[in-house]
């Protein structure tokens, strides 16, 4: 069997994946260039699994690095590229770095996987792309609305970046999981999401609140048209996410894909409201949560949650962890990475 290269298996949901991944038996290769990650990752998931996976520092935006790379890996079977950035603000901030890292680095990739015979790629992309869709629950065909920044931009683009490529190289498969709202850690408090700096995400900030980082959440806004007045995400567990991509690429290697490109929808199916949220985090942590009602955050929609027929049918896959159990892992986590720093 070949390798597996994991772009970004240092990363919240890569290294979650590699987890994933090993577990099934694939030999996997991570690359990261520790722009929002560390090394004690490696450490996490060989703790986890008993395997230490092979690892290679590289910045994807390195052209000749990347070629090189991949002439010296010729066994690669298929890729899960998740490296990019990934702060929505940040991103309409400094556009052009954001379409750098996560433009440039999708088509380097590209450009070798023409060269690889079979080729099989998956893409990390986002519920983003359906903006405020005008039909819930969100299927595969809601139109792509116009992003509402560059980083939402990327994901789009990347997606159409990815087709175009497809229709000319028929020995390329790609497939794009467009991810709800991840969140949640692994059981075993060795792997979690490693925020830097003040969090922009729900989950994080709630966690970081509680063990008394931050002092106060925000809600942002209870006058939405929704039943408690607060916006409705697709709150999906991490480790459902990553097994997602385990049988995602399971189909690319079997070739049971009906089209050498595809999406998919990954969440729950069920959407939550930031109240529920804080409500399932006080139930699992026993802990009363400080928080006020602050104004809408600009940007925000109303209400996002997945139809995911589409996955459950023709990946076999679904989502068996719930919002109590994600809420539980990430508390766990959170207590986990203050003890040890
Ligand atoms: C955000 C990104 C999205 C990205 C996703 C990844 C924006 C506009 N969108 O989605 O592109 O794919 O993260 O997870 O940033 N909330 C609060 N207080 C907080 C933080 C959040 O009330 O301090 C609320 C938000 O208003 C929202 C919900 O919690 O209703 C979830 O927010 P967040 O975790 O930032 O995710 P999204 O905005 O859905």
């Amino acid at each position: 069997m070949g390798k597996i290269l994991v772009t970004g298996g240092l990363g919240f949901i890569g290294s979650h994946t590699v987890v994933e991944l090993q577990n099934k038996g694939f030999d996997v290769i991570i690359i990261d260039d520790l722009s929002n990650s560390s090394m004690d990752v490696l450490g996490g998931i060989s703790s986890i699994t008993g395997i230490a996976p092979t690892y290679e520092k590289l910045d994807l935006k390195d052209k000749p690095k990347v070629q090189t790379f991949f002439k010296t890996h010729q066994d690669i079977q298929g890729v899960i590229h998740f490296a990019a950035s990934k702060a929505v603000g940040e991103s309409v901030e400094k556009p052009l770095l954001y379409y750098e890292n996560n433009i440039n680095t999708l088509v380097y990739i590209l450009q070798e996987l023409q060269k690889l015979k079979p080729a099989n790629f998956i893409f990390s992309s986002s519920c983003t792309v359906y903006g405020q869709a005008d039909e819930l629950p969100i299927t595969e065909n809601a139109p792509i609305k116009n992003a509402e920044s560059p980083y939402g931009n990327t994901k789009q683009i990347g997606e159409e970046i990815i087709k175009d490529t497809c229709k000319v190289t028929p020995h390329l498969n790609a497939i794009a999981l467009r991810y709800f709202n991840p969140v949640g850690a692994h059981k075993s408090t060795k792997i979690g999401e490693l925020p830097i700096g003040v969090p922009q995400n729900l989950v994080p900030f709630i966690t970081q609140t509680a063990i008394g980082i931050r002092e106060q959440l925000s809600v942002f806004g209870d006058d939405y048209p929704t039943s408690d007045g607060t916006c409705i995400r697709d709150y999906i567990h991490v480790v459902d996410l990553a097994k997602a991509h385990v049988v995602a690429l399971q189909r690319l290697l079997n070739k049971s894909t009906y089209s050498n490109y595809e999406t998919f929808n990954i969440g729950t199916g069920t959407g939550s409201s930031v109240l529920e949220v804080i409500k399932s985090f006080e139930k699992v942590s026993g802990q009363k949560l400080n928080y006020k009602i602050a104004d809408r955050r600009e940007g925000d929609i109303v209400s996002a949650y997945a139809d995911t027929t589409k996955a459950n049918t023709k990946l076999g896959w679904k989502a068996t962890l719930t919002l109590d159990d994600a809420m539980r892992s990430a508390w766990k986590w959170e207590q986990h990475i203050r003890k040890n720093n």
